[in-house]
This record gives C-alpha cells, sequence and structure tokens, in this order.
C-alpha cells in the first residue's frame, strides 16, 4: 500500500527554499574537502560578543531555565519599550510589546493575527522570500509589486495606488531591504503613509537591518510619522543582525494594544515564551552601548565599497549599490543564463556558493552576501571575474 500523504492543503501553496537548496549542495562540497567561498550567507559573520553570552551564561548558573511571561520579561521589555524611543522616535509601552523566537517569528505572528482567508496582501518585488510563504500559510492572498532598478527596486506612489484594490489588507515594507539593500526616505515613506492611512492598510514594517545602514543615511520608522500610521502600523526588529545573535532567536514587534494582545494570545498556544536564557542575553545586549552594531556597520560599509568597485568592473554585472543590510542584488541577464544556472555553474566551476534570484522574485539576478571577510571577497570575485571571462 502507498504511503499516507494527505497533507493540509494549506501547504499546497508553499514552496521549497531555492536558497536552502544551493546552500546545502554548498555545504556538502565543503566537506568533501572543497575550498569553497561563501557568498551566501544570511548572517553577519561575527561571533556574539562575549558580554551577552557571560550574561547567557550567568542566567543558566543562577536556575534562570524556566517558563516566563509569554511576550517576555519585564526587564526586557522595559528595554525594548526604551529602544524604541530612543532609536525610533517610538512610544510603545511595555505592554504593546512581544518578544518572539526571532523576527521572523513576530512576523509570523503578525500575519496571523491580521489576514483573513482571501484578504490580499502587497509585498514589493524583489522581496524576503519568506513573506509570501506566510501570507501562504495565513491563507491571505500574496500580491507583489514589481519594483525596478531604476528607483533603486523601492516601491513608488503610482504603483502602491494602482495595485490596491477593496481586498488589500495590509503592505509588508522592508528597509532596509534584503535582497536589495534599499532603504527608503522619509518623502517617500510620508507618502506610503499617506495612502495606507488613506486606504485604512496596515503596515507590517520589517526593521530588521535598521543597524546596518550606510553613508550616515538615517532609519526612518513609519509608524513615528504621526497618530493614524502609528495605529496601522507593526514594528518588527531582532536582535539577529545588530548584535550577530541570529542562533539566539530573539525578535520583537510594537504596535497597537488590540493587536498586540492578540498576537500574545497566538503565542500563548504556540510557542509560549522565547527562550529565558535568550531574554537574558538580550538584556544584556539592549543594556550596552551601541558599539558593537556601529563598529559591525563600519566593517561592512568598507566590503561593500570593495565588493562595488570589483562588480563595477565586470561588464555582465549591473546593480543598484545598496544603502543598508549585507547584500548586492545583481542583474545577470547578460550572461544569457537565469540565476539558478549561474548559482549552480559558479559553485560546481568556480567554487563560489551565492543565491539566485528567483526566490526573492527575479531568476535573472544572483545576491552576493558580503557577510563574510574581505580577504574572501578579494578570493571570491576574482573567481567569478575569471568564471565570466570578464567578457
Ligand atoms: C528581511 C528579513 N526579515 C527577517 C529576518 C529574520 O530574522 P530573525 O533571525 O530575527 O528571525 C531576516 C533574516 O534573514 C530577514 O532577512
Amino acid at each position: 500500500m502507498p504511503p499516507d500523504t494527505r497533507l493540509a492543503k494549506r501547504l499546497n501553496k508553499i514552496n521549497p527554499s531555492a536558497t536552502l537548496a544551493i546552500t546545502a549542495k554548498a555545504k556538502k562540497l565543503k566537506s568533501e574537502g572543497k575550498d569553497i567561498i561563501n557568498f551566501a550567507a544570511g548572517e553577519p559573520d561575527f561571533d556574539t560578543p562575549d558580554f551577552i553570552k557571560d550574561a547567557a551564561i550567568a542566567s543558566i548558573k543562577a536556575g534562570f531555565t524556566k517558563y516566563t511571561p509569554t511576550t517576555g520579561i519585564p526587564e526586557l521589555k522595559n528595554l525594548i519599550s526604551n529602544k524604541f524611543k530612543k532609536d525610533n522616535s517610538l512610544d510603545y509601552a511595555p505592554s504593546q510589546i512581544v518578544v518572539s523566537c526571532g523576527a521572523k517569528h513576530s512576523l509570523f505572528n503578525t500575519l496571523l493575527a491580521l489576514v483573513d482567508r482571501e484578504d490580499e496582501v502587497l509585498i514589493p518585488s524583489p522581496y524576503w522570500l519568506s513573506y509570501p510563504e506566510m501570507v501562504n500559510l495565513s491563507e491571505g492572498i500574496v500580491h507583489f509589486i514589481k519594483t525596478s532598478p531604476v528607483n533603486n527596486f523601492k516601491i513608488t506612489i503610482a504603483d502602491l495606488e494602482k495595485n490596491i484594490n477593496a481586498k488589500t489588507k495590509m503592505l509588508i515594507l522592508n528597509s532596509p531591504s534584503n535582497p536589495t539593500g534599499c532603504v527608503y526616505n522619509l518623502e517617500e515613506l510620508k507618502e506610503i503613509a499617506r495612502i495606507c492611512v488613506a486606504k485604512k492598510i496596515f503596515v507590517t514594517s520589517d526593521e530588521i537591518y535598521e543597524k546596518i545602514i550606510y553613508d550616515n543615511l538615517k532609519h526612518i520608522s513609519i509608524a513615528s510619522l504621526g497618530k493614524d500610521i502609528y495605529d496601522l502600523t507593526i514594528t518588527v526588529n531582532g536582535l539577529s543582525k545588530s548584535f550577530s545573535m541570529t542562533g539566539w532567536r530573539i525578535g520583537y514587534l510594537g504596535g497597537a494594544q488590540y493587536i498586540v494582545e492578540a498576537i500574545s494570545k497566538i503565542q500563548d498556544h504556540s510557542t509560549s515564551n522565547p527562550a529565558s536564557i535568550s531574554q537574558k542575553a538580550a538584556v544584556a545586549a539592549l543594556n550596552a552601548p551601541d558599539d558593537f552594531s556601529r563598529n559591525l556597520c563600519q566593517e561592512f560599509q568598507k566590503r561593500r565599497d570593495y565588493l562595488a568597485k570589483r562588480l563595477s568592473g565586470i561588464k555582465k554585472i549591473s546593480f543598484v549599490l545598496p544603502q543598508g543590510a549585507f547584500y548586492v542584488f545583481c542583474d545577470i541577464s547578460q550572461t544569457g543564463l537565469d540565476a539558478l544556472t549561474v548559482a549552480n555553474r559558479l559553485l560546481d566551476e568556480a567554487q563560489v556558493a551565492l543565491i539566485p534570484g528567483e526566490g526573492f522574485g527575479r531568476n535573472d539576478y544572483i545576491r552576493i552576501s558580503f557577510a563574510t571577510s574581505l580577504q574572501h571577497l578579494e578570493k571570491g570575485m576574482d573567481r567569478i571575474e575569471e568564471w565570466l571571462g570578464n567578457g
């Protein structure tokens, strides 16, 4: 008898991750002793600072190893509330904050709380690959807004207005963006806010790359632009990127009280609290001055500049200079090959691992991550240049 494979229908629309397939292949080759240069990383290549690790170890030794309140310990929520005020000019009382197992979890909770079956969710494309899948799992409808490198991959007001209809419930905004590195400025955010308020559209603002922003640009939280947009916005952030804490799984969100209460209910009956030990580590991180993320950002800016210089010398690649995050999204259409072919062949023939753009909505692009050392960037770029014949 064939095995019983009756999975829930909600999984029908969920795609396997192209990112994971390439990274798994790269890992396998590496384990076989191949000298693979990794341009695929989605996390900073720095260790979590010692003072954060020490706080976690101390909390284990002190027996802080039991359930905590679902939405996080008061000490941490107070610090997050202060952080929102100081960095983002946002007033979220601790009762308006939920700490979750990574920003990914915060985003998923938000969609589950707000998106009904058949509600449309606007996602600027290219996009971070989990957004559409989260909408699908919430049984909403994904509605992409295509952007262009001419506008630095940002949605224009005309784009936004054209794509709104009676079913539109939410816009997902990601600034600085993965994979394009685009950053929305004050004027652009004001216009987006004006339209979302007029049409009563919720905004999920994913600000996870807030601290990785270049050329002295200032990150702006859309929720800080007035009471009406504040009421409609769920601001999502976390410690993964800014403190190199991807494995600790601490993300958080702030929003209107009734939304946050709904999200607390979801978390009550799914994961409960994020790990008690990670919460204590997060307390140490948020209590410290901003030095770690400032240094991280400075280092990334050096790498971005180096990579941009190298890429500018390659005729078959064009790109928009990222203003934030740690990726360059590269147009490879002039190679005459699609992204999956380029990524697979670069891995097999030049031992460079990078992510094909199809998972981000563009199969004529590849994503190069510069979360790796300058030496590796140099070596990897030499290999790419040679593989392309630099013609
Ligand atoms: C745009 C974006 N949002 C959210 C996340 C998830 O972050 P976390 O590790 O906090 O779940 C990522 C991670 O790569 C990301 O790129």
